[in-house]
């Protein structure tokens, strides 16, 4: 048996920052992964494959649509399933051996192993008990379960096995038009697969700005991927390589079948705790299934603590890994702090969408006065010069104080440039502020100063 300040369960970005931080802060500190890689879903099947994924589709989009207006002429490559699956493979080995890496670097033990918490205090891996005087639980998230369909991970896939199909489909059905949908749904899109997105509700991306939404769908749209709105997928039925999806359309209760190769089930994730035995140690739930925290991410267990997916809130990894480092300084008996009013979400398609604080919507529904500066990436030069000229910056203030509430961007880097909002609303900072703020040119982030422009006295180049 072995002692530790503190042990935390699962490797994911909130597990792993927060035992980089613990053991930065003096702790003695170790983390249990039962996989044979650190690192979680994000970095194994989740946000880091599949971002090699959309980065590779999007160089043969480039080579396919924009080569030969630049006069680069030839033939257009051809895709080499097996060698873009190899160079998706060496993105995930060379992150996660970069964790392992740091946990070496901090003098982290990885206990190897599913863990259970047989009591407050207690770890057991295997058949090994380990003392912990404090427990953080990162157990994450897993595909939910949609009834009626059946995942085999071939022909009816997750997140998990669409990133490993042994073949380019033809035809590709994508239930829920969410952040998985749309992100795999252009990866297939590109590599010439006929896909069709089956939505639910009338608007894709549920809870972003309408604008964004529809402005989104119809970029899709012409990228080829084709929508059916307003539609509840009732089941599937699947064959060794084929499969039939029935959905209802909302407005006339009408039932109606497709046929795909292969069928994404992508209806949002739920929170992973099997195995932990919480129930029995106590710890209370919220009724949507996840560990209740306190504002210090502590159970209702003295000395257990939960953070990331499986915790209230966006299924985020960089929301886990400010609550890892949070919920760190709190173990450690500092201060923690983590402000939800600032979490940028981003979809990584071409162009990107991304999105920090309130709607206008949300604003409306509130009640409170405000105002909108937009900027199209049609006045912004850069943009043009390299065919991303669609999209648009909206940055919403406080119709009074001029204090800046919330962006929306649809564009070229729109996940990197949502950043300076961040920072401009964690400083309180005013449109005007980011307006008299010097942006070089050409960049992208001249539009961002030029929606803050609009939120006053005007933009220069609309
Ligand atoms: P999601 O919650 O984003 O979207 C699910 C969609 O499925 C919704 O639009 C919903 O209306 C629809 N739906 C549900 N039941 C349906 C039915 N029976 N028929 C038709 N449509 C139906 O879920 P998603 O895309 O699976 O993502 C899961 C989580 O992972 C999210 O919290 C997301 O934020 C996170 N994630 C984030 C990424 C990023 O930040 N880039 C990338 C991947 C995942």
């Amino acid at each position: 048996m072995s002692s530790y300040d503190v042990i935390i369960i699962g490797s994911g970005p909130g597990g792993y920052v927060s035992a980089i931080r613990c053991a930065q802060l003096g702790l003695k500190t170790a983390c249990v992964e039962g996989r044979d890689t650190l690192g979680g879903t994000c970095l194994n099947v989740g946000c880091i494959p599949s971002k090699a994924l959309l980065h590779a589709t999007h160089m043969l989009h480039e080579a396919e649509h924009n080569f030969g207006e630049m006069g680069l002429k030839g033939k257009s490559p051809s895709v080499d399933w097996n060698q873009m699956q190899a160079y998706k493979q060496n993105t995930i080995d060379t992150n996660t051996k970069g964790i392992e890496f740091l946990f070496k670097k901090n003098k982290i033990d990885w206990i190897k192993g599913w863990a259970t918490i047989p009591e407050a205090g207690k770890v057991k891996v295997g058949d090994d008990i380990h003392e912990a005087k404090n427990i953080i639980i990162a157990t994450g998230s897993e595909p939910a379960s949609l009834p009626g369909v059946e995942v085999d991970e071939k022909v009816v896939v997750t997140s998990t096995g669409v990133l490993s199909l042994n073949k380019v489909p033809k035809k590709m059905v994508v239930i829920g038009a969410g952040v998985i949908g749309l992100e795999i749904g252009s990866v297939y899109a590109r590599l010439g697969s006929d896909v069709t997105v089956v939505e639910y509700l009338d608007a894709i991306t549920p809870g972003m700005d309408a604008e964004v939404q529809k402005n989104f769908m119809r970029i899709l749209k012409k990228q080829g991927i084709n929508f059916i709105m307003g539609a509840a997928v009732q089941g599937t039925e699947a064959s060794k390589s084929k499969a039939k999806v029935t959905y209802k359309l909302r407005k006339d209760e009408s039932e109606h079948t497709l046929d795909a190769d292969v069928v994404l089930v992508s209806t949002g994730r739920k929170p992973f705790h099997d195995g932990l035995d919480l129930n029995g140690l106590g710890v209370e739930m919220t009724k949507r299934g996840q560990i209740a925290v306190n504002d210090h991410w502590e159970t209702s267990v003295k000395g257990i603590y939960a953070i990331g997916d499986v915790i209230e809130g966006p299924m985020l990894a960089h929301k886990a890994e400010d609550e890892g480092m949070a919920v760190a300084a709190v173990v450690a008996g500092k201060h923690g702090h983590v402000n939800y009013g600032v979490i940028p979400g981003v979809i990584y398609t071409h162009p990107e969408v991304a999105n920090v604080g309130m709607t206008e919507e949300q604003l409306k529904e509130a009640g409170r006065a405000y105002k909108v500066g937009k900027f199209s990436f049609m006045g912004n030069a850069r943009a043009k010069a390299v065919f991303a000229g669609e999209g648009f910056v909206k940055i919403i203030a406080d119709k009074d104080t001029d204090r800046v509430l919330g962006a929306h961007i649809i564009g070229p880097a729109a996940g990197d440039l949502i950043h300076e909002v961040c920072v401009a609303m964690e400083f309180g900072a005013s449109a005007e502020d980011l307006a008299m703020t010097c942006h070089a040119h050409p960049t992208y982030s001249e539009a961002v100063r030029e929606a803050a422009l609009a939120c006053g006295d005007g933009p220069i180049h609309m």
